[in-house]
């Protein structure tokens, strides 16, 4: 059946809980993917940031099928040996945390068992601090802490907000004001800090624009977090696992070392596997006063797959690859900016990044409708793209074994695109 097809036989049984494409895939293989009507398409968002290693990666395949043949669930009150080996392996690439790690499904189901878990241990306060455009997930939880809290009713009380800083080049941050946003900070620690819980923040900020602030300014908020009292959580389900060039991207932060380390997407390449890391030096055992209950608690088909996630990381030397690769991206990009200057802040670090495109206006329906249109020419022209901040910005996080190919196959495209929909911007 094709596209259309599809549509019209199957269509109806799905929830329409977003606009989906009328694009249906059907194979998926390396960094690409094919619909329905076999046309093939380069994801540049790598399965929603969760393909670290590729569609249809035989070995993933393979290490699959193994774990699936074994245990599936050894209810809560158990522990798997394979669970034990992907705790430890985590511990080995977080030293600086002295690392407990607790797997779950996702990243607001993580994020959620953080902050539950920093609330029980502040001895129940219930406040927490996090960017205005930050994004955590959306249960009934952390959607009170992303940038979709329009749609949080009631607010949650004692959710604070402070201005993300516009970073795009962490090198050039001096010319940037992010010192108002500790100041934020600190005055909303000194008005209630009793009511303070913790800090949750991602390191980069990927949804609400692809900001990068300074290690400087991560000091400053880890010094305010220890003279308060509060908790720092960050949540690298986007940044971690490698795909900034170190293992987490708080490495790349001098002193900032977080309380709670927060992962999920690539850490499962491809299936539902998240992980919250208690900091051992900073959460001793003592500190942990209530048990935490979820089916697919530490699953050992997850586990095993976060543990071999690692293991090919290592082997394939993906660290060292993904900082390449990011500058390859980032010089082309930059050559693209040049010739078409639309084409905004194109930044990178490792294999997250992408760039802004001015569509000009503030009208954020028209922005929007003017970011699909573009999304709609890439996807004629072979390349599957995903705009973030609400239409703004594209946001590039391949696979990890994207090819030098693949790369300049999504900059020919891209320019193609660019040249294509010139009417769409404001310059
Ligand atoms: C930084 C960050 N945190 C949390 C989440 C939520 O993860 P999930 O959609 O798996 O619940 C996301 C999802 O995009 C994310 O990007």
């Amino acid at each position: 059946m094709n596209n259309l097809e599809l549509w019209e036989e199957y269509g109806e049984y799905i929830a329409p809980v977003f606009q989906f494409s009328e694009h249906i895939f059907c194979k998926g293989q390396g960094s690409y993917v094919k619909d329905a009507n076999g046309n093939r398409f380069l994801d540049m968002s790598g399965g929603q940031f969760c393909s670290v290693l590729g569609h249809g990666n035989p070995k993933v395949a393979e290490r699959a099928f193994i774990l699936s043949q074994n245990i599936v669930n050894a209810g809560v009150n158990f522990l798997c040996e394979e669970v034990l080996y992907a705790a430890k392996a985590v511990h080995e690439i977080c030293p600086e945390m002295n690392g407990k790690a607790f797997f779950l499904s996702t990243g607001a189901e993580a994020n959620e068992c953080c902050l539950r878990y920093a609330k029980q241990m502040s001895g129940h306060r219930s406040g927490v601090i996090s960017f205005d455009v930050g994004y955590h997930g959306l249960s009934l939880g952390t959607e009170g802490y992303s940038m979709g809290r329009a749609y949080v009713k009631p607010q949650l009380k004692n959710s604070f907000s402070i201005q993300a800083p516009v970073v795009y080049d962490p090198e050039c941050a001096d010319k940037v004001d992010w010192w108002s946003s500790v100041e934020q900070m600190e005055d909303i620690l000194k008005a209630h800090h009793e009511e303070i819980a913790a800090a949750i923040f991602e390191p980069i900020v990927s949804t609400g624009g692809l900001l990068y602030p300074p290690k400087e300014f991560w000091e400053e908020i880890r010094n305010l977090c220890d003279r308060y009292r509060v908790y720092l959580a960050f949540d690298e389900c986007q940044t971690g696992f490698g795909r900034t060039g170190t293992w987490f991207y708080y490495q790349q932060l001098g002193r900032c070392v977080p309380d709670f380390l927060i992962c999920a997407k690539g850490i499962g390449l491809g299936y539902p596997v998240s992980v919250v890391v208690f900091n051992g030096n900073t959460i001793p055992a003592s500190s942990f006063v209530m048990n935490h209950v979820s089916s697919h608690q530490n699953d050992p088909f997850g586990a095993g797959l976060v543990r071999f996630g690692i293991q090919q990381i290592e082997e394939q030397g993906y660290l060292s690859q993904n900082r390449e690769k990011g500058y390859y991206i980032l010089d082309q990009l930059r050559q693209l900016a040049r010739e078409c200057p639309a084409l905004k802040h194109p930044r990178m670090c490792g294999l997250i990044g992408g760039f802004d495109l001015d569509f000009g206006g503030d009208g954020k329906a028209e922005v929007l409708e003017k970011s699909s249109q573009f999304s709609e020419a890439g996807l004629h022209n072979g390349l599957l793209l995903q705009f973030g901040n609400y239409g703004r910005t594209v946001r590039l996080l391949p696979p990890y074994n994207i090819s030098y190919t693949e790369i300049d196959s999504f900059v020919a495209n891209l320019k193609k695109t660019l040249d294509t929909q010139r009417g769409l911007f404001c310059q």
